[in-house]
């Protein structure tokens, strides 16, 4: 017997009492016809396995000691100018960047994935991002930086406000509260949003700006930011390898709706995302530094590209094989580097299942 007329897709109908216990077999990632407030029996064991690398990888911003980056920021030939208008900028980019991939989660993803083991792991996310943000609330205050124009950025930079009023409008389409997923048209919307934030956002977007900081980090500088990046980066591995078995799965179950022409959609939406990405390192970076610059990370990010698109099954964009940056691989591997920066060492535990890159 089915029960989503009652308990329903969002888990908060009418409790049907005394109805049939679930099968395991009627849980789906859309669409769902089994309870969803039932976490047993599972299905999805890579969401449940995120959930706990999730939690194994808990860390705070305020365990980094700030001290060294403080003294650095402060005094007069600590950083170049062109390294201190890179690093505002990019704190600028993820200060706001944190609240719409949350707000994505939040009043988005999870009303409409209909999986308990999932909306575990959404949840588990959610917490990360706030503590995202929490990070640049405590750099912005470490530093002394002035708040307005951190958190302003993405209204007053256009490099970073054409990334995020791009990605904006999928949340909006869901956002609706008549909008609800079981028309293939709606589907394919869902479906656009989590290529949107999971692969795009969080799988292109945040690349450049991890890129820029770990440059200052592998030369001694900004240490305590570099630090918190690299913890940041390490969720938002997990965050897209999420995002792209979910993709994967729902594709799996829902066949009609991966047609060519949706493949093509989606093809031409990496491509966007990643010119509007080559022109936030172009601003970022006017000059060349810290062994990066622009054309260099267009050079990157065509290779990002690419590895996102194999990853949701879709042929390469622009061929590019070589990555620039292959100290970024190992750079995410904080097990492997774990005196990376020399400062404190927080083991994990399960990061090494997972497909770095
Ligand atoms: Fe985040
Ligand atoms: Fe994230």
């Amino acid at each position: 017997m089915t029960n989503v007329e009652t308990t329903g897709a969002t888990g908060l109908g009418e409790i049907e009492v005394g109805a049939a216990r679930i099968n395991v077999d009627d849980k789906r990632m859309i669409n769902a016809r089994a309870d969803v407030n039932q976490l047993l029996p599972m299905k999805y064991t890579w969401a449940w396995e995120k959930y706990l690398a999730g939690c194994n990888n808990h860390w705070m911003p305020t365990e980094v000691a700030m001290q060294a980056d403080i003294a650095l920021w402060k005094s007069k030939d600590g950083l170049t100018e062109d390294e201190r208008q890179m690093l505002k900028r990019n704190l600028g980019f993820f200060a706001t960047a944190e609240s719409l991939v949350a707000n994505n989660i939040v009043l988005a993803v999870y009303r409409q994935i209909t999986n308990p083991e999932c909306r575990q792991y959404l949840l588990r996310q959610a917490f990360e991002e706030a503590v995202h943000t929490h990070t640049f609330q405590y750099i912005c205050e470490s530093l002394g930086l002035v708040e307005g124009e951190l958190f302003n950025m993405y209204r007053e930079v256009p490099s970073i406000s054409e990334k995020d009023a791009w990605a904006l409008k999928y949340t909006q389409n869901l956002e609706n509260p008549d909008f609800e997923t079981g028309t293939p048209e709606a589907d394919t919307a869902f479906l656009r949003d989590l290529v949107a934030f999971y692969v795009i956002f969080e799988g292109m977007w945040f690349y450049t700006g991890f890129a820029q900081i770990l440059s200052l980090g592998r030369r001694n500088k900004m240490v305590g930011i570099a630090e918190q990046y690299q913890y940041i980066l390490r969720d938002e591995s997990i965050h897209l390898n999420f995002g792209i078995d979910c993709i994967n799965q729902i594709k799996i179950e829902n066949p009609h709706l991966w047609t060519p022409e949706f493949q093509e959609e989606v093809r031409g939406m990496l491509k966007d995302a990643c010119e509007l990405e080559v022109n936030y390192a172009r601003d970022t970076m006017p000059r060349g530094m810290l062994g990066l610059s622009a054309q260099l990370c267009e050079q990157y990010m065509h290779f990002i590209t690419d590895r996102r698109a194999q990853q949701i099954g879709l042929a390469p964009i622009f061929g590019e094989t070589e990555n620039p940056f292959p100290w970024m691989s190992e750079a995410m591997d904080l097990k492997k580097e774990k005196n990376f920066f020399e400062t404190r060492v927080i083991e994990y535990q399960s990061g090494g299942a997972l497909d770095w890159d």
